[in-house]
C-alpha cells in the first residue's frame, strides 16, 4: 500500500476508481449503478445504514461484543450493550415508531441527553428509512421550536432530563414550551422517564419509551436508496434561522467506513470514544455511525472533562474500557490542563492502551498541543471538518501514513478533498498567503448534498460565492510543504467551547429587548472556551433604564431563548456602535478592541470617536 501522496493523487484523479473500492466495505442490498452521477454519490444503489452499523456485525458473530459503553459519572452508573442487544432494541424501538405510523422519508426529531436511547433512538430512525433530526440538550425551547417547525417531525423523542454537574435539567418543560411555539405539532412524543427528575405525560399526546418499546414487536430494517436522506442537522447559519444539513445514506456510509480505517487508524472490535455529544456533528459521526458501521465499541460519555469528579475523568473512562482513539475538542483539554497543570491524574491511569487523541471543533492551539502531546506521549492529531462535510477535510490520516507534526495545522486535505485557499478574486494563494478555504467541487462522499427544504440557500451559502468551488466559511493559508492552516471563520459564525453559534441568532434575541434600538455581537478570545459571545447594545433613546439593568436581562434573555450552551454572560451599553459610510457595522475592528489587540481605524468608518467609546466601555474609562 502506498503512502499519502499516492492515496490522495488517486482520490483526486481518480475518485470513481478510489470510493467504488471503499463501498465494499458497505453492505448493499442492490449494488449502486455507478459510483456518481448527477451531482449525488452511489445512484442506484441501495442500502440500510442501520443493518450496516448493527445486524451485520451480530450476523458476523459479533453479538457478544460490546457496541456501546455508557459511562456516566453524572448518575454513577456503567452500562455495557452488545451488538446482539443493540439490535434487540433497535428493532423494537424501530417497532414503536412503526405503530406510531412513522415510514421512510417522515422526519423524526430526537432531544435527549447523552443516554443509550439516544443512540438507539437515531438507529430506529436509520432501520425505517425515516429521518432523524438530533437536537443538542443544551439549547433551548426556542431553538427546539425552530428545529421542530422546520423539519415537521411526525413523533418527538425526548427523555424528562438531563443530568449537569450542578444541576438537573428537565426537558420536559423546554418540550412543551417549544411545541407551544411551533406552528407545527407532532402526533406523538415519546418520553424517556429518568429517575432524577420523572415528567409528567401529556395524555393523549405522550407515551412512556418503556412501556410504548416493551410492547412493540421488532421492526426489519428497510432498504432505501443511497441518494435518500438518513439524517438532518441544524447547525448555525449567519442568520436566525438555523440551516438543516442534510446528510445521504449511502455515501455517509461508505465515507465515515473509510475514515475509520484511514484516518483515524481504528478497526473492528477496538474501543473509540469520541468525548462529544450525540447533539453535535461530531456525535453523530464518532459517537454513533463511524464506530458501529466499524463494529468497534463506541463510548457513550455523560459527563464532563472535569468536575465529573475531577480532571482524571478523561484518564479513567480511557483505562478502564481500554480506550485506543479518544477524540474530543481542544477546549476539553484546555479546562483539564487548567485544574491539572502538571497532568498528576493522568499518572493515576495506566493508559498504555491509548494510540492516538485526536481534536477538532476548534483551532488547536500549540500550547495546548503540547501540553496534551507532552502528557500522553502519543500523536495528537488536530483535524479541522464541520457539520456540513460530516467527517474530516484535513488531517494526518494515520492510518495511511503518519506525516510530521506541524502544531497549529490539521496537517493536509483528507483523500476526496481538493482543499483551495482563494483571494477575494478567486485567485489561489501562494503558500503562506491567508484566503479563503474552499473545497473545489465535487466534495466527496459524506458531504452535504443540500440544505434540508432549502436548495436555494444552499446555493447562496456555500456555492455562489467561488463557482466551482465549497466556501467552508473559514480562512487560512497552506504553506510551502502542503499543510493547511486554519485560522477562524470568516463570517457571522463564532465557536464557543467547541459549540458552533450565529451571532445573528443572539443578535435577534437582544434586538427583541423593548429598551434595545441597536445591537451587535462578537466573538471575544477566551483562554478556556477559545471564544466567548460579547453583546455591544444601543438602548433606544429616551430610555431611561439602569445601563446594568438592562445588561443583565440580556445575559438572562439569550440564556432563555438560545440556551445556556451559548454562555452569552456579558452584555455591554455603548452610546453608539462603530459604523462605515454605508452603515455596516465594523466588527473587526470591535473584536480588536475587545481582544485588547492594537486596532487601526478603518477608512470608512463614519465617525473615529467611536472607537475610544467603544474602548472604555470594554476596559472602563
Ligand atoms: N443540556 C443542558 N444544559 C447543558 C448541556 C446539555 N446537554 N450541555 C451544556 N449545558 C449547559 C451547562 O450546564 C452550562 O450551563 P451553566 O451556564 O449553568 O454552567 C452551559 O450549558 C455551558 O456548558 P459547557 O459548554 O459544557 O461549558 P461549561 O462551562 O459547563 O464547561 C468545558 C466547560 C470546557 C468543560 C465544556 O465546554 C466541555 O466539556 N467542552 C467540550 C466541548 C465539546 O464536546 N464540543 C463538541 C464538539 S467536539
Ligand atoms: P461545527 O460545524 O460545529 O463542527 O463547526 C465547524 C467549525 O469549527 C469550522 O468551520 C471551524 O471554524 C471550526 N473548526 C473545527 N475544527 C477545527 C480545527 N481543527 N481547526 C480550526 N477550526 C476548526
Amino acid at each position: 500500500m502506498g503512502g499519502y501522496d499516492e492515496a490522495y493523487r488517486r482520490s483526486i484523479e481518480r475518485p470513481e476508481e478510489f470510493w467504488a473500492e471503499a463501498a465494499l466495505d458497505i453492505d448493499w442490498d442492490v449494488a449502486p449503478a455507478a459510483v456518481s452521477g448527477g451531482g449525488r454519490w452511489f445512484p442506484g444503489g441501495r442500502l440500510n445504514t442501520c443493518h450496516n452499523a448493527v445486524d451485520r456485525h451480530v450476523a458476523a458473530g459479533r453479538g457478544g461484543q460490546a457496541a456501546l459503553i455508557h459511562d456516566s459519572p453524572v448518575t454513577g452508573t456503567v452500562r455495557t450493550i452488545t451488538y446482539a442487544e443493540l439490535l434487540d432494541e433497535v428493532a423494537r424501538t424501530a417497532g414503536m415508531l412503526k405503530g406510531l405510523g412513522v415510514t421512510a422519508g417522515d422526519t423524526v426529531v430526537i432531544y435527549m441527553p447523552m443516554v443509550p436511547e439516544a443512540v438507539v433512538a437515531m438507529l430506529a430512525c436509520a432501520r425505517l428509512g425515516a429521518v432523524h433530526s438530533v437536537v443538542f440538550g443544551g439549547f433551548a425551547a426556542r431553538e427546539l421550536a425552530l428545529r421542530i417547525e422546520h423539519a415537521e417531525p411526525k413523533v418527538v423523542l425526548s427523555a424528562s432530563c438531563g443530568i449537569e454537574p450542578a444541576r438537573v435539567v428537565a426537558y420536559k418543560p423546554l418540550l412543551d414550551a417549544a411545541l407551544e411555539q411551533s406552528a407545527h405539532r407532532p402526533a406523538h412524543c415519546v418520553i424517556l422517564q429518568r429517575p432524577q427528575c420523572p415528567a409528567e405525560l401529556t395524555p393523549g399526546r405522550d407515551l412512556d419509551w418503556h412501556e410504548s418499546v416493551r410492547a412493540a414487536a421488532p421492526a426489519p430494517c428497510v432498504s432505501v436508496a443511497a441518494t435518500d436522506p438518513l439524517y438532518v442537522l441544524y447547525t448555525s447559519g449567519t442568520t436566525g434561522l438555523p440551516k438543516g444539513v442534510v446528510r445521504d445514506n449511502g455515501g455517509h456510509a461508505v465515507a465515515l467506513r473509510w475514515s475509520m480505517t484511514n484516518v483515524y487508524g481504528a478497526f473492528p472490535g477496538e474501543v473509540f470514544w469520541a468525548a462529544s455529544d450525540v447533539g453535535w456533528v461530531v456525535g453523530h459521526s464518532y459517537i454513533v455511525y463511524a464506530p458501529l458501521l466499524t463494529g468497534c465499541t463506541t463510548v457513550l460519555y455523560e459527563g464532563k472533562p472535569v468536575g465529573t469528579p475531577d480532571p482524571g475523568a478523561f484518564w479513567r473512562v480511557t483505562a478502564q474500557h481500554g480506550v485506543r482513539t479518544l477524540f474530543t475538542a481542544p477546549t476539553a483539554i484546555r479546562a483539564i490542563k487548567k485544574e491539572d497543570p502538571s497532568g498528576n491524574f493522568a499518572k493515576k491511569w495506566d493508559l498504555s492502551g491509548l494510540r492516538h487523541l485526536f481534536l477538532a471543533g476548534e483551532r488547536l492551539d500549540p500550547d495546548t498541543y503540547h501540553w496534551a502531546s507532552d502528557l500522553l506521549g502519543v500523536p495528537v492529531i488536530d483535524h479541522w471538518w464541520q457539520t456540513e462535510t460530516g467527517w474530516p477535510v484535513a488531517a494526518n490520516c494515520v492510518g495511511i501514513e503518519t506525516l510530521p507534526i506541524k502544531p497549529g495545522s490539521p496537517t493536509k486535505p483528507v483523500p476526496g478533498y481538493d482543499v483551495r485557499v482563494l483571494d477575494a478574486e478567486g485567485r489561489e494563494c501562494p503558500p503562506g498567503v491567508e484566503g479563503a478555504v474552499t473545497v473545489r467541487l465535487p466534495l466527496p462522499p459524506g458531504c452535504l448534498p443540500t440544505l434540508y427544504r432549502d436548495e436555494e440557500r444552499f446555493a447562496a451559502s456555500y456555492l455562489t460565492r467561488y463557482p466551482g468551488h465549497y466556501l467552508t466559511g473559514d480562512g487560512g493559508h497552506i504553506d510551502a510543504d502542503g499543510y493547511l492552516f486554519v485560522m477562524g471563520r470568516i463570517d457571522d459564525v463564532i465557536n464557543v467551547a467547541g459549540h458552533r453559534l450565529s451571532t445573528g441568532t443572539l443578535e435577534e434575541v437582544i434586538a427583541a429587548h423593548p429598551d434595545v434600538a441597536e445591537c451587535a455581537v462578537i466573538g471575544v478570545a477566551d483562554e478556556l472556551k477559545g471564544q466567548l459571545p460579547v453583546g455591544f447594545v444601543v438602548l433606544k433613546s429616551g430610555s431611561e433604564r439602569d445601563p446594568a439593568d438592562v445588561e443583565r436581562e440580556l445575559t438572562a434573555l439569550v440564556r432563555e431563548h438560545v440556551g445556556p450552551v451559548a454562555a452569552f454572560r456579558r452584555a455591554v451599553v455603548v452610546a453608539r456602535l462603530p459604523k462605515t459610510r454605508s452603515g455596516k457595522i465594523l466588527r473587526a475592528t470591535m473584536r480588536d478592541i475587545a481582544d485588547g489587540r492594537p486596532y487601526t481605524t478603518p477608512s470608512t468608518i463614519e465617525d473615529p470617536g467611536v472607537l475610544p467609546e467603544i474602548a472604555d466601555a470594554v476596559n472602563g474609562p
